[in-house]
């Protein structure tokens, strides 16, 4: 029999959490980076190298896997796992965020949103009802309520509508829900970059008994420090066992911030979009591997890491690709980049068991302010 879906803190260090989530496909160690799969794929990786890099977690899209190949389609063909090859944790958000984002001619109703596909231009709803349905037939094991996450900045008028609206779709998304053991629905905190709003979402939600919330409508064009604040605001109405999962986020100074102050997971598509565009994340800090800089340079990524493509080629070789448009450019700096997302996970787990955090944080920028040069 697969247990119940539960989450186990071991450590604390300030507000900053060690805890493990476990699903009816395995342990997820918290804080926990989760790889972006969008369509059913981690761009450029094969499974196998997305595990050893220490992924627990893959993500998958409602929005885009509706669309190609369809949810009854991967159902028909044994739900996400089987269809993409991945064994382990899956999530799913659902849909909320990519149809304002790139669906055609969209109309928000309390319904849910109609809108034509960025494909093809066909046309297609989503509602809760429908997006829990969806992320059923995919399987996955963590599913994201149906939200609406509007951009910042952004009227306080706005803003408390789609709050107040993605509290009414959190209620649908429950209810709708048809999970089975080791699976589980995770509410979406929104209220943008109010105080008020944010504490009042927070609040509702709790009082709705979710095993798991997120906090989104962030990472969507406000500074940092705005991004700090809120989650400073929101996380204390938070229930402390269950995990807190910040949407969309970000840069490896942006995750290790987010852990001081009480995240466990994160996903983001930096690591996987930048690997595309030559650009690598590495205890150096990021490096542009186009500039002209790195074509005599015979030194790997990261002599020390234990990931092939940041310890096995060198810089000059890895311009080359890039310059080239070869695309072993993509699979390994993509590699390369996740593996050192792990890494700085890995890095702050054993950091808050050992209570070290805040040295861990301040070695990290240091190390990347000065680079290897
Ligand atoms: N991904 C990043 N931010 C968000 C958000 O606010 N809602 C959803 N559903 N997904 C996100």
């Amino acid at each position: 029999m697969t247990e119940p879906f539960s989450f186990t803190l071991h450590a604390r260090d300030g507000a900053a959490r060690r805890g493990t989530i476990r699903t009816a496909h395995g342990e997820v160690a918290t804080p926990a980076f989760m790889a972006v799969g969008t369509a059913g794929t981690v761009k450029a990786m094969q499974m196998r190298d997305v595990r050893e890099t220490g992924t627990d977690v893959v993500l998958g899209n409602t929005y885009h896997l509706m669309l190609r190949p369809g949810a009854e389609q991967v159902a028909k063909l044994g739900g996400l796992h089987k269809f993409a090859g991945w064994p382990h944790t899956m999530l799913t958000d659902s849909g909320g965020f990519q149809v304002m984002s790139l669906a055609k001619l969209r109309k928000v109703t309390e319904q849910g949103v109609a809108f034509q596909s960025h494909i093809d231009g066909s046309r297609h709803m989503l509602t809760p009802e429908r997006s829990m349905e969806i992320q059923g037939l995919l399987g996955s094991d963590i599913q994201m309520q149906f939200d609406e996450c509007v951009s910042l900045p952004n009227s306080r008028d706005e803003i408390d509508r789609a709050m107040r609206l993605s509290l009414r779709w959190a209620e649908r998304s429950k209810a709708a829900f048809r999970g089975g053991d080791g699976q589980a629905v995770f509410a979406i905190v929104q209220g943008g970059d109010q105080t008020d709003l944010r504490r009042e979402s927070a609040r509702e939600l709790v009082a709705m008994n979710f095993p798991g919330y997120a906090i989104g409508g962030l990472a969507v064009g406000e500074p940092q420090d705005v991004m700090l604040r809120v989650l400073e605001d929101t996380l204390p109405d938070l229930p402390q066992d269950r995990p807190r999962y910040l949407m969309g986020v970000g840069t490896p100074d942006d995750m290790l911030q987010s852990v001081a102050r009480g995240i466990d997971m994160f996903d983001c598509v930096m690591p996987t979009r930048a690997g595309r565009h030559g650009l690598a994340y590495t205890r150096y800090g990021r490096i542009n591997l186009k500039n002209a800089r790195h074509a005599d340079d015979p030194r790997p990524l990261d002599p020390e890491s234990t990931c092939p493509a940041a310890r096995d080629y060198s810089r000059a070789y890895l311009h080359h690709l890039v310059r080239s448009g070869e695309i072993l450019a993509m699979t390994l700096l993509t590699w390369s980049n996740i593996a050192y997302y792990q890494s700085l996970m890995r890095g702050a787990r054993e950091a808050i068991e050992a209570g070290r955090y805040a040295d861990y944080v301040a070695d990290a920028r240091a190390c990347w302010e000065r680079g290897d040069v």
